[in-house]
């Protein structure tokens, strides 16, 4: 029987050229609307980590699809790592560099109790800059990175080289 590498190889869709000329943009939606597709991706992500995490943080926004079922499935809460301007309280802020733009994530100072350990999730490693912002993210609020759980990495960018000594999990690399 099909396994998840495959199933996220045959649900991904390869679309040159966007946002940008010289970008091929892997594209998941299909994996996300096929309820096997999704439920395998997630559970894959859960098993990889099992036991290592007390929170899941998700980034904006492909990542809060992934957080929002791990956590629900591991009966953990979850930390949103949201896009600049978001969140009401008071924030820590990174700005960052991306496959195709720069841009600024932020979280709230104070919704989890410092020293717990957070699993990251999201959908993609590129670059690796959302990721190692959000590690950045994560320490300046007193928080352990567990981990980085994604659905897929694009090792041709070496994002993986930009997260330090932390335990990354692609589920399918390309
Ligand atoms: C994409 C993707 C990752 C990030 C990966 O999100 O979902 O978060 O880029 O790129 P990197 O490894 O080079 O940082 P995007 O910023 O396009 O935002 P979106 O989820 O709101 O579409
Ligand atoms: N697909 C989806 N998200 C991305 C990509 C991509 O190819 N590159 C950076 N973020």
């Amino acid at each position: 029987s099909e396994s998840v590498e495959q199933m996220i190889e045959r649900l991904c869709v390869k679309i040159p050229d966007y946002p940008e000329p010289g970008v091929l943009f892997r594209d998941l939606t299909p994996l996300f609307a096929d309820a096997a597709g999704f439920r395998r991706t997630i559970d894959a992500l859960v098993d990889a980590f099992r036991g290592q995490f007390d929170y899941v943080a998700g980034i904006e926004a492909r990542g809060f699809l992934m957080a929002g079922a791990v956590a629900y499935a591991s009966g953990v809460g979850l930390i949103p790592v949201r896009k600049a301007g978001k969140l009401p309280r008071e924030t820590f802020r990174e700005e960052y560099v991306l496959e195709y733009g720069s841009a600024v994530l932020e979280i709230h100072t104070d919704d989890v109790p410092r020293g717990a350990r957070v699993l990251v999730l999201d959908d993609i490693l590129a670059t690796g800059g959302t990721l190692g912002a959000t590690a950045q993210l994560l320490h300046r609020a007193g928080l352990h990175v567990a981990g980085f759980g994604l659905v897929m990495e694009l090792t041709d960018l070496r994002g993986r080289s930009r997260l330090g000594g932390h335990r990354v999990r692609a589920l399918y690399r390309v």
